[in-house]
């Protein structure tokens, strides 16, 4: 299980192998271990290595990758294996992250799947939900995150829910500059809080709820501090080692 508050890096189609050696060894210059929260990155695939290597004596950082296909192995040309990526070192994955969604036509009923075969090839699924801006002005919100979590979760027994860690990011949010409140954040989470309560089998407060969607050194700490929010995925913000090293670093008021 990972420590919270959670910070998790998704740095989605930048820093190759180059730039990521470079990235890691900054920040690990600035970033002590930090035993009361847990740091994670999700660099692309082909720079998984060459942070896991800048890592060798920071157990305390893990890796993931930001997509796997939903079949383990097999005729899938281009694809992430889970698998593969577990052999490689990964111990997380993002799925239904709202650009794997919208751009690439991830499916609900993919990422209940995914969330399967994450958990049978023992990494971490960090299970990402969050409306669009016209489904948020439709008034839909609730409902939307509803129908992804149940659909991420549908294969999962009751007490495998416990493995699972959620990612509230409202589509309009990401890369935009505007950023949920910690109030609007927390409203969401509690809403997926009490779903996850409904569903039963689990404690609801198990599962980490983290928000992520033009999260920055500025709002970093007030978003901690909402009720229900347990973590931050953080994109563009993350890309940056100075600025990813302090916002990880950022103090914690609960
Ligand atoms: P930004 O932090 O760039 O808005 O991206 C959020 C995100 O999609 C993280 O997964």
């Amino acid at each position: 299980m990972l420590r919270t508050p959670i910070f998790a890096a998704n740095w989605k189609l930048n820093h190759g192998p180059t730039d990521a050696k470079a990235f890691m060894q900054r920040f690990l210059h600035q970033t002590p271990r930090l035993d009361d929260r847990s740091m994670l990155f999700f660099p692309p695939a082909l720079s998984m290595a060459a942070v896991m290597d800048a890592l060798h004596e920071r157990p305390d950082v893990l890796v993931g990758v930001q997509h796997v296909h939903s079949e383990a192995s097999g005729a899938f040309t281009g694809e992430n294996s889970a698998s593969i990526a577990r052999d490689a070192g990964a111990r997380a994955v993002l799925i239904g992250h709202s650009e794997r969604r919208h751009v690439f036509g991830e499916s609900d009923e993919a990422t209940g799947r995914k969330v399967r075969l994450a958990l049978d090839t023992r990494l971490i699924p960090m299970l990402c939900v969050g409306e669009t801006l016209s489904e948020r002005e439709a008034g839909i919100t609730e409902s939307v995150v509803e129908r992804q979590l149940t659909a991420g979760l549908a294969l999962l027994t009751d007490a495998e829910v416990g493995q699972v860690v959620l990612a509230y990011e409202p589509v309009w949010a990401i890369g935009t500059g505007r950023t949920a409140t910690p109030a609007d954040a927390s409203a969401i989470h509690g809403v997926l809080r009490a779903a996850l309560r409904a569903r039963g089998g689990v404690r609801a407060g198990q599962v980490p709820i983290c928000y992520g969607g033009s999260v920055n050194r500025g709002n970093a700490a007030e978003l901690l501090a909402a009720p229900d929010v347990d973590g931050l995925l953080v994109g563009g913000a993350s890309l940056d080692a100075d600025g990813w090293s302090a916002i990880v670093r950022t103090e914690v008021r609960r």
